[in-house]
């Protein structure tokens, strides 16, 4: 009980512990899976106390507390945690790492990009995405391993929504290269994450930036599309548009306080480049996973090759924005996926403010960082019985409906909860279903321990695969 009770308080675990980013610099282990090791030393306590060298820290486990600090009616837990240099870094002034009244008004121009309406005009993007990727898929290198090769798809797939289509395959777009090598894992990038994470105020004062290396191309890039577009009277409906739509609209401004944002082109560059960011690996991730387990289980793979095979016939070989929002098992067969290998597998916040958690009623004091294990929470026993076990049917509207709200988070939850979830959802449904058509999978991996890249907040395999194998269609 004593150490329990020591682990409430995270000012007395410092005692204890070396912290949590020390041992994310020293040990060979992903952020999460750190994480994960305290949520699971410590059952039944809401909430263990850590370091992260100096600043106290919390690994939430309780849903209660999770809500609280997700979409609680304080404002107290809405920073992530990390100050970037936005005003001399341009790129790093973007949604995901903005705070307060700037991300407040950001977030809420940004909101309408996402509407149902709006997917639906650009779905004709992600459907010619899904065509480009089966013509790859046939002449990929055959040593190319398969999350390299979701991982081009998947910024193919981003960079023709932000920048829109060309006459040639959405696989050979010129900004393919850069997503590529913005999104890839490197000592350098987990070494300034670690310290903005542990330094910030280092960080600022050095005015270090953390995306320098693609500044000019990517401003320069966006600049350009948005000058041409401003003479085009045709509507592409990808994010470009969208940004030229904001522009228009003129000065964004927040009712209540007067802040004002210019939606300058800087500012435009900065939110695709984050989409970029946000969107290439964890839906390279998702879809990885969903392959590499109906790789693992033929009777799953036979049951969503039906349904994707129905969903064509019914479709007369064009299939719609409409057909793939109602394909339930893949959805199910998705959201198992990203239960059992959240892309993201941990969140990160900062108390601003003195605050308590109601689970345990325990003081949070302002300057906290608080950690919530999404990883870990997904595996609990508690709420997902065996699990390490593949089964889309946890995700059966009556299964779903027994669980604990906040025990499923693959794309957060609450204020500042994934802006683009239902694109992602599209665009993974939209590249799987042409693939499923056209392949089926299969994998020498189905027994090994899945190991993962040491990565700040990511759930990437490291020594896994499977391949994939042209199918015999019958028309
Ligand atoms: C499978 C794919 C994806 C997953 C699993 C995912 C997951 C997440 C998660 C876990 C967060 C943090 C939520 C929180 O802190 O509560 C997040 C934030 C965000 N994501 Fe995604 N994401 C995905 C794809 C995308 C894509 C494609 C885009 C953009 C096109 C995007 C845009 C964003 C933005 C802008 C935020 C920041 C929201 C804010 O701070 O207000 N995400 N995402």
């Amino acid at each position: 009980m004593d150490e329990i009770m020591t682990r409430l308080s995270a000012k007395r675990a410092k005692r204890y512990d070396s912290g949590i980013f020390w041992d994310f610099l020293t040990k060979d282990r992903a952020f999460f899976e750190l994480v994960g090791e305290l949520y699971d030393k410590y059952p039944g306590v809401p909430v263990v106390g850590t370091v992260s060298f100096l600043t106290p820290a919390l690994v939430v486990r309780s849903p209660e507390n999770v809500r609280q600090i997700l979409a609680g009616d304080t404002t107290s837990f809405n920073h992530r945690g990390i100050d970037v240099n936005g005003d001399v870094d341009p790129l790093a002034d973007n949604l995901l790492l903005m705070n307060g009244i700037r991300w407040k008004l950001t977030r809420q121009k940004m909101t309408p990009l996402f509407t149902a309406a709006k997917l639906k005009n650009m779905f004709y993007i992600m459907d010619r995405n899904g065509r480009d990727f089966v013509d790859y898929i046939r002449t990929k290198p055959v040593s190319q391993k398969a999350f390299d090769t979701l991982n081009i798809f998947c910024a193919a797939a981003i960079c023709s929504s932000i920048f829109g289509l060309g006459t040639k395959s959405s696989m050979d777009s010129p900004l393919l290269d850069m997503a590529r090598k913005v999104v890839a894992p490197s000592l350098a990038k987990t070494l300034k994450i670690t310290l903005v994470n542990t330094f910030p105020t280092l960080f600022r004062l050095l005015k270090l930036k953390v995306f320098v290396d693609y500044e000019d191309f990517f401003i320069d890039a966006m600049k350009k599309v948005l000058r041409a577009r401003e003479l085009d009277s045709v509507r592409k409906h990808d994010f470009a548009d969208l940004c030229l739509e904001l522009q228009r609209n003129g000065t964004m401004k927040d009712a209540t306080s007067g802040y004002e944002i210019e939606p300058t082109d800087e500012l435009m560059a900065a939110q695709a480049f984050f989409f970029i960011i946000a969107g290439v690996e964890p839906s390279a991730t998702a879809m990885f996973f969903v392959l590499f387990e109906m790789a693992k289980h033929p009777e799953m793979l036979k049951k969503l090759h039906a349904e994707v095979d129905q969903t064509f016939e019914e479709c007369k070989g064009d299939i719609t924005y409409e057909a793939i929002v109602k394909m339930e098992y893949l959805d199910k067969v998705l959201d198992e996926s990203m239960r059992m290998y959240p892309p993201i597998g941990s969140l990160n916040r900062k108390c601003t403010k003195n605050d308590v958690l109601p689970h345990g009623n325990i003081k949070v004091e302002e300057g906290t960082l608080l950690f919530i294990p999404v990883y870990s929470i997904h595996h609990d026993p508690i709420y997902y019985p065996d699990p390490e076990t593949f089964d889309p049917e946890r995700f059966s509207l009556e299964a779903r409906q027994s669980r604990p709200k906040y025990t499923y988070l693959p794309f957060g939850d609450g204020h500042r909860v994934c802006l683009a979830a239902r694109f992602a959802r599209l665009q993974m449904k939209t590249g799987l279903v042409h693939v499923l058509r056209h392949f089926a999978v299969r994998t020498g991996d189905a027994g090994r321990p899945i190991k993962y890249f040491k990565l700040p907040v990511q759930v990437t395999p490291a020594n896994v695969d499977f391949e994939f194998v042209e199918r015999k269609l019958v028309r």
